[in-house]
């Protein structure tokens, strides 16, 4: 079982300058808590308490204003900078000591999922052993995205960025389990035009060996985008049309801690006096009450 869990939350966020000048885009709030809270409650739901969050130099101040520590959560936080956006497959060079020797999952830190079945999915997600696994989500647009063909064992047999012209409309998401060979693998990827190690190229060396699993979120779950100021949202606004029509938070993971059982009433009281009078205090309230 994955036990480990990295959430890789820095990056410029250049889409959405002015906005992201001062402030890291995963501390912006989609909807009615920070964008990290989605992420992590990704992780949370995968039943992973172990959990590195990678944010840009100078931030880890700000990220633990908002989340000190994991006591709250039942969970372990551990906070690591990046000096610069050096590519996704950073956060395991970076992640190396906090990874050891086990399997990880990572998570990209402005990725938002919701759906009916994805707990499912994600901890068969976490029973990799060996070889990598990533989520895959049918999208309109795939030449946006990077884009993966599979077989019918859902071994991966292809990935494209950004094709101008595929017949698949499977989306590689930003949530990947891997076995410990990532460390080794991600050292040896070379810089791309763009200056960066790219995921693709470390997906493509899981691919050639036959070893890129697919676990694929379909049309009854969502993976939205918050890249640009208009994708960031709408994906508010559906958290906001949810949450306001159902009565239940999406991201909660306080809930979702509690749900687990890793914390009892006393450490969602304790929340409630850190977060102070809020519509998510009164959320918080309303589930230690029921
Ligand atoms: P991107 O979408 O590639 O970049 P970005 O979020 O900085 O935005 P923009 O393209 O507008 O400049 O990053 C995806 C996620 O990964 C995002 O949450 C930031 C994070 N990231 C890092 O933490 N470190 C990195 O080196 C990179 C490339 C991204």
């Amino acid at each position: 079982m994955i036990k480990k869990g990295i959430i890789l939350a820095g990056g410029t966020g250049s889409r959405m300058s002015p906005v992201t000048k001062a402030i890291n885009k995963q501390l912006l709030p989609l909807y009615d808590k920070p964008l990290f809270f989605y992420p992590l409650s990704v992780l949370m739901l995968a039943k992973i308490k172990d959990i590195l969050i990678i944010v840009n130099k100078g931030q880890v101040q700000q990220f633990k204003k908002v989340l000190p520590n994991g006591k709250n959560l039942g969970i372990k936080i551990t906070y690591l900078e990046q000096e610069k956006p050096r590519g996704l497959p950073d956060a395991f060079i970076i992640g190396e000591k906090f990874i050891g020797k086990d399997s990880i999952a990572m998570i990209l830190g402005d990725n938002f999922f919701f759906g009916q079945s994805l707990t499912k999915k994600l901890i068969e997600c976490t029973k990799l052993t060996n070889g990598a696994k990533v989520l895959l989500h049918p999208v309109k647009n795939p030449h946006l995205y990077g884009v993966a063909t599979t077989n019918k064992q859902k071994k991966i047999t292809k990935i494209i960025e950004k094709p101008k012209k595929t017949k698949s409309n499977l989306a590689v998401t930003g949530l990947y389990f891997f076995d410990n060979k990532v460390i080794k693998l991600s050292k040896s990827l070379k810089m791309s035009k763009r200056n960066e190690i790219e995921i693709v190229d470390l997906l493509n060396k899981y691919k050639n060996k036959n070893l890129l699993r697919a676990e694929i979120i379909g049309r009854g779950g969502a993976w939205l985008d918050t890249g640009s100021i208009k994708d960031f949202n709408n994906t508010s606004n559906f958290v906001a049309t949810i949450e306001n029509r159902q009565g239940f938070k999406i991201g909660c993971i306080e809930e979702i801690a509690f749900n687990n059982k890793w914390i009892n009433k006393n450490h969602i009281i304790n929340a409630t006096k850190f977060y102070g009078n809020c519509e998510y205090t009164k959320y918080l309230n309303s589930i230690i009450n029921k």
